[in-house]
């Protein structure tokens, strides 16, 4: 982005891919936390004159628009803190889009409806994709640049992220540039001891990251869901519990050759019901009874993972420990925030649920090293995987 303001943008068309796919709850937005992500890119580049065209993604509509996953309230909400007029495009590459484009004034922003309604954004076959890349460069102009600041979506091989960097100078915003050099030294060489934390809810999800951090952390501390696949593999009966049966041979091979280094919860909080207001108790993580399904660790795990990552020099968290959309099960994932936020250890948040339950459970945002927006991104980062949006800038550069 240096490299962009250095050579002068005043008047020039800007795209910028972001990330600003937030939680929403009908038209409210739930955690704001990506769209301010977005902003400093977005004011250096107002600032210097340029005229700023964001492309983004809300969701996963099904290729065709759908007032669902509009993204009409992000526009709003950016305006609102750039306290200037946001216009939104009523598509994405056509007429509406090209009527906002050209009114855009040297310093102005627009946003583009969701690239997702163009089902050519995700397709597999690369010549659609470029179709729907080379819209976009017609929709700026040749003599456009590209800002690739959407670090959440560095990971997807899609029109908006990938194929649009290798046909207009491309360039690293700010926003994806501190992601990878903070997960970098997470992948080169952290202090220790280096602890993980991964919640969520399929352990399907996580073996990838999970096999690849094995060798590299002193303890990985297993939360959420995917807690009772491990639970269920080391004999015990889980009750109701998210299980996923055809992943228990995967996990006890896991457990049998890295037992030492993974921790598994020892009480959790059991619920009649996955609902708000169900019935609850503690019990042992290996008495689960019948009828009953965990849907948070219990408060001896967070007193034990609370001193675990109290002598971490390194912690890494993603996924939460619990169902902490509901109050009666955010205990867990709140103490593990708390004991986070309470080390000295360099901290990193990794995105998704992680970053909003940090956000909505009342935490200091300040009190962790860094707060990644990239919840799938950040974990393949980690894994080692090479991600398209990344490395086409690389390539380019
Ligand atoms: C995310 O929420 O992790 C990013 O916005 C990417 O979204 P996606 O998983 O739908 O590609």
């Amino acid at each position: 982005l240096d490299d962009l303001l250095g050579e002068g943008v005043r008047g020039r068309y800007v795209l910028v891919r972001a990330d600003l796919n937030v939680p929403l709850d009908g038209e409210t937005i739930t955690d704001d936390g990506r769209v301010r992500a977005a902003l400093p890119t977005i004011e250096k580049l107002t600032s210097a004159g340029a005229r700023v065209v964001l492309t983004a993604h809300l969701g996963r509509p099904e290729g065709a628009p759908d007032a669902r996953y509009s993204l009409a309230p992000v526009a709003r909400r950016l305006g609102e803190l750039l306290g200037s007029e946001v216009a939104l495009a009523e598509d994405v590459v056509g007429a509406s889009a090209h009527r906002v484009v050209g009114g855009l004034a040297d310093g102005g922003v627009a946003v583009l409806q969701n690239v997702r309604f163009d089902p050519r954004e995700t397709s597999k076959d690369g010549a659609e994709r470029g179709q729907l890349a080379d819209a976009l460069v017609e929709l700026v102009g040749e003599s456009a640049a590209f800002v690739s600041d959407g670090f959440g979506v560095v990971h997807r091989k899609q029109a908006s992220v990938y194929d649009v960097a290798t046909r207009l100078p491309a360039y690293a915003g700010g926003l994806v540039l501190s992601e990878v050099d903070v997960l970098r030294t997470l992948t080169g060489d952290p202090n220790r001891p280096y602890v993980v934390v991964l919640g969520g809810s399929k352990v399907s999800d996580k073996l990838g990251v999970i096999n690849a951090l094995l060798p590299k952390v002193d303890q990985l501390v297993i939360g959420g869901g995917m807690a009772y696949t491990f639970l269920a593999a080391m004999g015990n009966s889980v009750g109701d519990s998210l299980l996923q049966q055809d992943q228990i041979a995967t996990t006890k091979q896991l457990l049998d050759e890295h037992g030492d280094k993974l921790v598994l919860p020892v009480d959790v909080v059991v619920a009649d019901r996955f609902a708000a207001d169900a019935n609850t108790q503690v019990v042992p993580a290996d008495a689960i009874p019948q009828g009953w399904q965990g849907l948070d660790i219990g408060p001896r795990t967070v007193e034990r993972y609370a001193g675990i990552l109290g002598s971490a020099s390194t912690v890494f968290w993603n996924g939460p420990a619990g169902v902490f959309e509901f109050p009666a099960f955010a205990e867990g994932t709140r103490g593990v925030a708390r004991a986070i936020a309470d080390s000295s250890a360099f901290s990193v948040v990794g995105g998704g649920d992680s970053a909003a339950a940090v956000r909505t459970l009342g935490l200091d945002e300040r009190s962790f090293s860094h707060i990644s927006t990239g919840g799938g991104a950040s974990l393949e980062f980690l894994e080692g995987k090479d991600l398209p949006g990344v490395a086409v800038l690389e390539g380019r550069a």
